[in-house]
């Protein structure tokens, strides 16, 4: 087994690999994980057999994302993953990145800690069918600008590269919440997913925000399968989630390595960009 950079056709064949292991990235998904970071997604190849994939995503020179770390079911226990795993981290050291990040499975977590990540906090999946339960609340984004702002605050780093691709792909207006002149409290964001529609990020400064926006984006998705990874301890409960219809399907470890940063992990940070870009 070979490493070596993740390519544009290698992409048809990682979306088989996320498939399999049951994950609702699509194939704009792994476009878009590829486009913010073409010099730090790897494979891992078998022949000409895609067999291993970890992807990267850096804000700024202080955080890194570690995502879609996968190995193929037949090929696991060889070492491929650890690899896999020194392979990007190698590469985010000698891009200077201080602090690198990401969100476990309970499959990968045993091999992180053997690498030094250490738990932070809990994401939780949360998976259902919404029922229309109010009208929306929030309105359009008009102040393009001020959702970069307010989350370089509340996310800790300046994750604009992302939040362009995702507002440029998305499927649905974005929610921004702002009254008159006023600064945003608030803004959630919602792409079509595999399986469901994934609502996040959803970035708050206080938890009536953080329900507002959520109430939008559930009536807004009313009746279609949605999913989100909230942020335990954040300024949204998991109880909001379970009235209106959502359950929780798993739980993800954010875990870090490197010099601690409160980075990804303030309350403000209610719901995840996504399990590959934190
Ligand atoms: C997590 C995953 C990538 C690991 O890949 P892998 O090639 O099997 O990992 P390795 O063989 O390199 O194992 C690395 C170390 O982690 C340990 N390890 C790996 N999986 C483990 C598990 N499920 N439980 C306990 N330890 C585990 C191994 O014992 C090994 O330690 P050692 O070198 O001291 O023996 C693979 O299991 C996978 O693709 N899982 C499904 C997708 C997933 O959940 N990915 C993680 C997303 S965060």
């Amino acid at each position: 087994v070979i490493l070596d950079l993740l390519r544009a056709e290698d992409l048809e064949a990682a979306l088989t690999l996320s498939t399999a292991e049951g994950w609702n990235q699509t194939a704009a998904d792994w476009r878009r994980i590829l486009r913010l970071g073409p010099a730090g997604c790897f494979a891992a190849r078998d022949g000409g057999r895609l067999v291993g994939t970890v992807t990267t995503t850096t804000y700024g020179t202080e955080l890194a994302w570690i995502g879609m770390m996968i190995v193929h079911p037949e090929l696991r226990g060889r070492g491929i993953g650890a690899t896999l795993m020194g392979k990007a981290l190698d590469h985010l050291q000698s891009s200077g990145i201080a602090t690198v990040k990401l969100d476990a499975t309970p499959a990968g977590r045993p091999l992180y800690e053997s690498l030094g990540f250490v738990a932070e906090t809990a994401m939780e999946r949360w998976q259902g069918v919404p029922a229309g339960v109010a009208p929306p609340q929030g309105r359009p984004d008009d102040t393009p600008g001020a959702p970069f702002v307010l989350d370089r605050s509340a996310y800790g780093v300046d994750r604009t590269s992302l939040l362009e691709l995702l507002l440029a792909d998305t499927a649905v207006d974005p929610m921004v919440n702002a009254s008159g002149s006023a600064p945003p409290t608030g803004f959630a964001l919602a792409r079509r997913g595999r399986l469901a529609t994934y609502i996040g990020p959803i970035v708050a400064t206080n938890p009536s925000t953080a329900r507002q926006l959520l109430v939008e984006a559930l009536t807004t998705f009313a009746g279609e399968e949605v999913c989100l990874d909230l942020h335990q301890g954040s300024h949204l409960s998991g109880e909001t989630l379970a009235t209106h219809g959502l359950s929780k399907r798993r739980v993800l470890t954010r875990m870090s390595h490197g010099p601690r940063t409160d980075s990804a992990i303030s309350r403000a940070i209610c719901a995840s960009a996504g399990p590959e870009f934190g």
